[in-house]
């Protein structure tokens, strides 16, 4: 394949950006009133207003030539009939099947997975019901009132953030945890609000192998054991989610209670699959299959869309535009929702584990950037925080701005204040302050002249600085679903276009490879050699656990 950067129509980007670079936002917006028109799509309940970005038509036009140069096409017809696109680990890279409509069958490796889908479906459907009529019942004969998920990545931030999403679609009284990290305080924190009579745990690890999620396994299940000195202790507690079945039945849950979970769903495309059970368990099967189908919806919308009109053809497109034109190395997400403020991890895993590579599909090193550094923080959290820089900063930094028109919350002002505040900052990122209109603002404000001159230059904000608007009509399981399935190929675009494999993530092996001797040298009597640093440090770390 050619390099990316020697393509003609990557050169033609170039020299556009040369021309367009000097020119404002804020004068087209002037001069232009249909520009919202221009550069907006709505999709059912969600609208991308991407006016706000340092393109014209003729941007638009040489980024749709770049991506017709790729083999972006084939590679969309590839991901959803189940190539292996994972090529380095020999596996498709099947989430979007997991929300599929269509009856038609599709296999892995001559193995039929639409009937797996559906039975597991069923399965989680089963163990909802029988929670939520209470006929599940703990180790000393009570129903179940607790749920705490335990599991990490992707085995924990899907369910993380769409429970806290859509609470306001829980059909039961159930209470929700999640234990992630391997630091005890975690666990201790959820233990304290629990009742192990009443709790079901949901061990969610696909490879049952990570080590924060069966430490985290072990030490629940002898505190189940200290707290309930009855039998069948595992059986009436435990749930698993893996593909390592044995793995599970070893450990103690029973087989009945494992769902399954396969190679081709990537930990951070998993909340589709039994990984999302908490899920299910909090908002049920109905809003569950809502779920489901907004995703589908964006599916349909990503596989059939022209890519003038394609969501996340666009959104990746514009990334690109700003990481390899503008040397743009971060983007920040920014939900004007409380409820969606743990989206920020999500797609940071989703995102960064994905393209954050540094060698294409054939293992070459690569000279251009991949995956820019996403960050954020919830709106209005970020304004008080890190917009400062956005605003005034030496950084471009691109942002996603996602606001939510009706919620709840609509009745007391709140929702109207929130929503006006994601709007200003949009608007204030593209027009900026110049320094007359800082001038002038001062000397209303009875500066003197001398001071007004001086003070002026520290109240200039640039502007030109590009963001989107992702603007849900509601917050609700089907447009999360939609959301989430616009980013999942927001981000294999962008992979494409660069060439890179979105779907391994060797470099987090390496760390994994690395603990155990560190974890030895720590704990046992014997030290293998590390690195000076890391030993003064284990030393340290000895001496003051020295009894
Ligand atoms: O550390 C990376 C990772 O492999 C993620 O990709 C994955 O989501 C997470 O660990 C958890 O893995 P598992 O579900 O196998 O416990």
């Amino acid at each position: 394949m050619t390099d990316l950067t020697k393509k003609p129509a990557w050169m033609a980007l170039k020299r556009h950006q040369i021309e367009i670079a000097p020119l404002h936002m804020r004068d087209w917006f002037l001069q232009e009133p249909d520009r919202f028109k221009q550069f907006s799509l709505q999709n059912d309940e969600m609208v991308l207003d991407y006016s706000r970005n340092r393109i014209q038509q003729k941007t638009l036009n040489l980024l749709f030539d770049f991506a017709r140069s790729s083999d972006l096409s084939e590679k969309i017809t590839a991901l959803f009939t189940g190539h292996s696109i994972n090529h380095t680990e020999k596996r498709p890279a099947l989430h979007t099947a997991l929300r599929a409509k269509d009856t038609a069958l599709l296999t892995v490796n001559g193995e039929e997975i639409t009937v797996k889908i559906q039975e597991t479906r069923a399965k989680m459907q089963a163990i909802v019901e029988k929670i939520h009529n209470k006929q599940w019942l703990g180790a000393t004969g009570k129903p179940i009132r607790h749920i705490v998920n335990v599991g990490i990545g992707g085995s924990h931030h899907g369910p993380y953030m769409a429970t806290h999403a859509l609470k306001e679609f829980a059909v039961s009284d159930l209470q929700f945890h999640f234990v992630s990290t391997v630091d005890h305080t975690h666990l201790q924190d959820v233990l304290e609000h629990i009742d192990a009579e009443t709790t079901l745990f949901i061990i969610s690890s696909k490879s049952f192998t990570t080590l924060e999620t069966l430490t985290n396994a072990h030490s629940i299940l002898n505190w189940l054991k200290h707290k309930l000195p009855c039998d069948g202790i595992a059986a009436h507690h435990f749930i698993a989610v893996t593909s390592a079945i044995e793995k599970a039945i070893n450990f103690g849950i029973q087989r009945e209670n494992i769902l399954p979970i396969w190679d081709w769903v990537g930990g951070r495309y998993s909340i589709w699959s039994a990984i999302g059970l908490p899920l299910m368990l909090m908002i049920g099967n109905k809003h569950f299959m809502e779920f489901l189908e907004g995703a589908y919806q964006m599916d349909s919308h990503f596989r059939d869309a022209p890519y003038e009109q394609n969501m996340p053809v666009i959104l990746a497109l514009l990334n690109i535009w700003y990481t390899h034109f503008f040397n743009a190395n971060a983007t920040a997400i920014i939900p004007y929702s409380h409820r969606l403020h743990r989206l920020v991890a999500y797609l940071q895993q989703a995102e960064m584990e994905s393209n954050g590579k540094s060698v294409n599909s054939s293992g070459h090193a690569i000279t251009y950037a991949t995956s820019p550094i996403v960050f954020g923080e919830e709106g209005c959290n970020g304004q008080h925080t890190y917009h400062q820089l956005l605003h005034q900063g030496k950084l471009l930094v691109p942002a996603d701005f996602i606001l939510i028109g009706n919620t709840n919350a609509h009745v007391n002002h709140h929702q109207d204040i929130l929503f006006a505040s994601g709007l200003s900052q949009a608007q204030a990122l593209m027009q900026g302050k110049t320094y007359q209109e800082a001038y002038a603002e001062l000397k209303s404000h009875d500066y003197s002249d001398e001071e007004a001159a001086t003070l002026a230059y520290h109240q200039v904000i640039p502007g030109n600085r590009p963001s989107n608007i992702l603007f849900l009509q509601r917050l609700t399981p089907k447009n999360l679903g939609a959301l989430i399935a616009l980013y999942e190929h927001k981000i294999f675009v962008q992979a494409v276009l660069l060439n890179i494999n979105p779907f391994d993530q060797w470099g987090v092996e390496l760390g994994k490879q690395l603990l155990p001797t560190i974890l030895n040298n720590l704990t046992g009597a014997q030290s293998q050699p590390t690195d000076c640093a890391t030993e003064s440090l284990i030393k340290l770390y000895k001496s003051l656990h020295v009894i």
